[in-house]
């Protein structure tokens, strides 16, 4: 199998073995940049950019990344308002739309699942840029690129995350990618920021058991900030939050400076999906451990490698693509997620499934379940 015509909407549509080969081609794609190699790859081929929320290095280093390989580019930064979503249009129909003008679509938007039900109605690969608070696949490719690449291997290594792991579609994402691939988990978040249960449930199939820390604990002292690779830090993701008294509570509840930099390893790497607001301070930015911004770089060399493999431009053998979980529509139970897709798009089926873990049945689209309280 290969990855050519496929939809990319959460890291486990891609297996071990295609995540490991999109960041082997994003290798040779960022040696191809000074040898201006790969310049007509995708020559005659158009990528269309679908932004119903803002964005910068996501949608900036796709369109940069399809004119490198010498293709073209059309789209909406503001779909919201520039679209015709503004008249009422639904995703379904703008997709089966998109999906005949362009060869390849990348598509961000402020709810959990629409990528999922967007991808349903586009003929041609959907490359989601985020959904809600759900998921980010391609920014997790390019953190994985980004350890890989200043590590040199990913299996065994430590990683903390710090920040609002309740609301960051790009730690959901990575903590699938890293526990798939062998590395350990390190949760270090307020009590209100934690990881959703659907995510740690996902975690513990994967066979990985994140260590939960609060910000207060006596226990995060020297010795373990001494034993981290990294520390993959996000913002305070203020959009997400539905009463504005809790995001005050957390304002500032967490902060990286030069103090936090004493007791971190030589070698080891402060991560950040960008932007950044007030949780890194700018006096760290000059430590060579301060990666964000060179994971940014990266950003447009990942993404070239996946648009090219999945407009069959490039080739590798992968083996079976991952198996999703069997689902099936269930027309009267209601996801319990207020921000999932279902819960806006009038025709999206009621579709859920179960894991072998047992519990409620899981939305097919946001991963939440049917029971609020398990969310
Ligand atoms: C992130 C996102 O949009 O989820 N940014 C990005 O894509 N690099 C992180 C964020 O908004 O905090």
């Amino acid at each position: 199998m290969s990855l050519a015509g496929r939809h990319l909407v959460s890291i486990k549509d891609l297996s071990d073995a295609e995540i490991e080969a999109v960041l082997a081609l994003a290798e040779e794609m960022e040696a191809s940049l000074t040898q201006a190699r790969h310049t007509s790859l995708c020559q005659g081929r158009i990528m269309a950019t679908l932004f119903y929320e803002p964005s910068t290095r996501t949608r900036l280093s796709f369109e940069a990344a399809m004119l490198r390989l010498g293709g073209r580019v059309i789209g909406f930064a503001e779909a919201a308002t520039a679209s015709s979503a503004a008249k009422g249009e639904s995703i379904a129909d703008a997709l089966r739309v998109l999906g005949g003008y362009a060869d390849v679509v990348v598509m961000r938007h402020p709810q959990d699942g629409s990528t999922r039900l967007a991808a349903e109605h586009c003929a041609v690969p959907l490359i989601s840029g985020g959904d809600g608070g759900h998921e980010h696949p391609t920014q997790t490719l390019l953190d994985l690129y980004t350890i890989r690449r200043e590590h040199g291997y990913i299996q065994g290594q430590r990683v903390a995350f710090l920040g609002d792991l309740l609301h960051a579609r790009t730690m959901h994402s990575l903590a699938y990618g890293l526990a798939r691939l062998g590395a350990q988990i390190v949760c270090i978040a307020p009590q209100e920021l934690r990881f959703p249960r659907y995510v740690l449930e996902d975690l513990r199939l994967y066979g990985c058991n994140p260590e939960e820390h609060s910000l207060e604990e006596p226990t995060l002292d020297a010795s373990f900030w001494q034993s981290l690779d990294a520390l993959y830090v996000t913002r305070l993701q203020r959009e997400r939050f539905s009463r504005p008294e809790e995001l005050a509570a957390l304002e500032g509840s967490y902060r990286i400076t030069p103090r936090t930099l004493e007791h971190l390893r030589r070698d080891a790497l402060i991560l950040h999906p960008l932007p950044r607001t007030t949780e890194v301070d700018p006096a760290v930015d000059g430590d060579p451990r301060a990666a964000y911004f060179r994971q940014a770089a990266y950003g447009m060399p990942v993404r070239m490698a996946l648009i090219a493999l999945l407009l069959g431009l490039a080739k590798v053998e992968t083996g079976e693509p991952p198996q999703a979980h069997p689902s099936e529509e269930h027309p009267n139970l209601e996801c319990s997620n207020p921000r999932c897709i279902t819960r806006s798009e009038p025709y999206a089926p009621h579709r859920f499934y179960r894991t072998q873990g047992g519990g409620a049945p899981r939305c097919y689209y946001c991963d939440y379940y049917t029971e609020a309280a398990h969310a």
